[in-house]
């Protein structure tokens, strides 16, 4: 693999990370966009608007080192008690995401996928994702998964809801239920679980993100503000990734 890319980041911290080794899968929470705008004394939605550009940025590097899947946690459920004018910009820089989307995924070889409820989105936005979904459908490349309006618990009833009604159809039984058969009524059926959750911005807490994925994820948690993160931060995450004894309960 050609490897000059990460050359000229200034640092050595690529040279902590076993590229033959990386996690198939990475989860991240953006988050800090806010703090990060307030100290420099600017509004919060100056903060999402950098935090937008360094998800450009990282979602791309993480397909250029052939990470499979990246799933990044943008909107949660609980974030709609936020500021109107503030939702309103998480939104537009939403919409104006995928309009970008539209035009590059089929060159990128980027497939988009999004989890959450999407039912409470503008008509706009919702089009706008099918259009995204129908482009990915034809593609085969790294998997983009973007977490809008997005509760881990609130998926977890939506997949018992599906199951349920299965059952109720005669399709299933309640006792043919098991792990592997449940995870494809969530949001994120057919993918791996993530290896790696990243949490920027210095909280130590999920947030309600990937409650039933991440229940081996190794987490890795950072002060770095969300708009400042960088190729380095990531690098010194999946090296730290790397670094760790995965038991998974054994010996
Ligand atoms: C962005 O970070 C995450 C979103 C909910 C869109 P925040 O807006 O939560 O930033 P902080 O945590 O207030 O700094
Ligand atoms: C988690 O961040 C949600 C997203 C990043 C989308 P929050 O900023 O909403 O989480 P809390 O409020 O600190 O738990
Ligand atoms: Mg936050």
């Amino acid at each position: 693999m050609n490897l000059a890319f990460w050359k000229n980041e200034g640092d050595d911290t690529a040279g902590q990370v076993d590229f033959s080794r990386l996690p198939r899968h990475i989860a991240i929470i953006l988050d800090g966009n806010g703090r990060w705008a307030q100290r420099r004394g600017l509004p919060r939605t100056a903060g999402h608007k950098v935090g937008a550009e360094t998800f450009r940025t990282i979602a791309t590097y993480c397909r250029d080192i052939g990470i499979d899947y990246l799933t990044v946690y943008a909107f949660s459920t609980e974030n709609w008690k936020r500021p109107k004018d503030e939702v309103g910009t998480i939104m537009t820089l939403l919409r104006r995401y995928l309009l970008e989307a539209i035009d590059t995924m089929e060159r990128d070889n980027v497939r988009l996928r999004f989890m959450g409820d999407l039912t409470p989105l503008s008509g706009e936005l919702r089009a706008l994702v099918d259009r995204c979904n129908a482009i990915s459908d034809r593609l085969s490349g790294c998997q983009c998964c973007i977490c809008i309006n997005y509760g881990g618990r609130a998926e977890l009833v939506h997949a018992a809801q599906c199951f349920a009604g299965d059952c109720a159809a005669g399709a299933v039984k309640p006792k043919d239920l098991t792990e592997e058969s449940f995870e494809q009524y969530l949001y994120s059926g057919g993918i791996p679980s993530p290896e790696l959750l990243i949490r920027p911005g210095g909280e130590l807490r999920l947030s309600n993100f990937l409650l039933w994925q991440c229940a081996y994820a190794e987490l890795y948690f950072t002060d770095v503000l969300w708009p400042d993160f960088t190729k380095a931060e990531l690098h010194r995450a999946i090296a730290a990734y790397q670094s760790r004894d995965r038991r998974f309960g054994a010996v």
